[in-house]
């Protein structure tokens, strides 16, 4: 199993493999199959049905990391800090501390550029790892007017890089790189000595992260460019229930091989 330490030490050494789980059951699955599982806030669109990620609360996501963190046994485990809970260093490490000791995960994530760096500084003071989170940050969706790529030109690559320095200065061991071009995401990759992982980044970044059910194909109403379907997963599913369903109204199922 990783440590922060080896999650360092793997830049430009060996591709990171995180991938999001939101409950025993999958994270079981994943477990010692990658290298971080990422109890991402996504799980209020893809777990709860929300339009965005904003109204997904602390106490949420401490149930679903401690859910995770049951079926994880051996793998490391990050915990996104949701919309509101790092307005300023008390909360940021309030919340966070609830989080590390109700859940026992490894790291906490946080949304943010420079400007969120004191929070980072913060947190890791005191003891709690950080993974950065920077480019297209779902939390400043409605503040922004929509999901909208970043790096698109050399200013823009410019004040990522900067936020992305602050972060690492301010003590986060690994950042998440979400919905910005390959060549802004590879030059931000160049300018930190730690881990970045690419969502919707190009290939060009030291790791690579995806949601769960975007990647099995469990869900199935939209499917960003980024998103490669490992598993249909939707078919699949639909698929036994049509079949469980027309046996038992056949009266086909249970056989004498599924009854006591
Ligand atoms: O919430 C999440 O799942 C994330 C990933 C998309 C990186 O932050």
């Amino acid at each position: 199993m990783h440590t922060i330490t080896s999650i360092k030490n793997s830049k430009n050494r060996e591709k990171l493999v995180m991938i999001t789980a939101y409950d025993a059951l999958f994270a079981s699955l994943f477990d010692e199959k990658v290298d971080i599982i990422l109890v991402g806030d996504s799980l209020n669109n893809s777990f709860n049905g929300q339009k965005d990620t904003l109204n997904i609360s602390m106490d949420m996501m401490i149930y679903h990391t401690k859910a995770v963190m049951q079926g994880a046994k051996n793998t490391f485990v990050v915990t996104d800090m949701p919309f509101g809970s790092c307005i300023d260093e008390k909360i940021a490490l309030k919340n966070a501390i609830k989080v590390y000791q109700k859940s026992g995960a490894h790291a906490v994530k946080i949304e943010g550029g420079k400007d969120k760096a004191h929070i980072v500084k913060a947190l890791t003071q005191n003891s709690i790892a950080v993974v950065g989170h920077i480019g297209l940050m779902p939390q400043f969706v409605r503040l922004e007017g929509g999901y909208k790529l970043k790096g698109k030109d050399d200013k823009d690559t410019k004040r990522l890089i900067e936020d992305a320095k602050a972060i690492e200065e301010a003590g986060a061991f690994c950042i998440v790189i979400e919905g910005v071009t390959p060549k802004a995401a590879k030059e931000i990759t160049e300018a930190v000595s730690i881990p970045t992982i690419g969502i919707g980044a190009g290939i060009e970044v030291d790791g690579q992260v995806l949601v769960w059910s975007d990647m099995l194909g469990f869900f199935d109403e939209f499917k960003p460019k980024f998103v490669k379907r490992y598993l249909e997963g939707a078919t699949l599913v639909k698929e036994a229930i049509d079949k469980y369903s027309k046996e038992v109204k056949e009266g086909k199922f249970p056989t004498s091989e599924f009854s006591y």
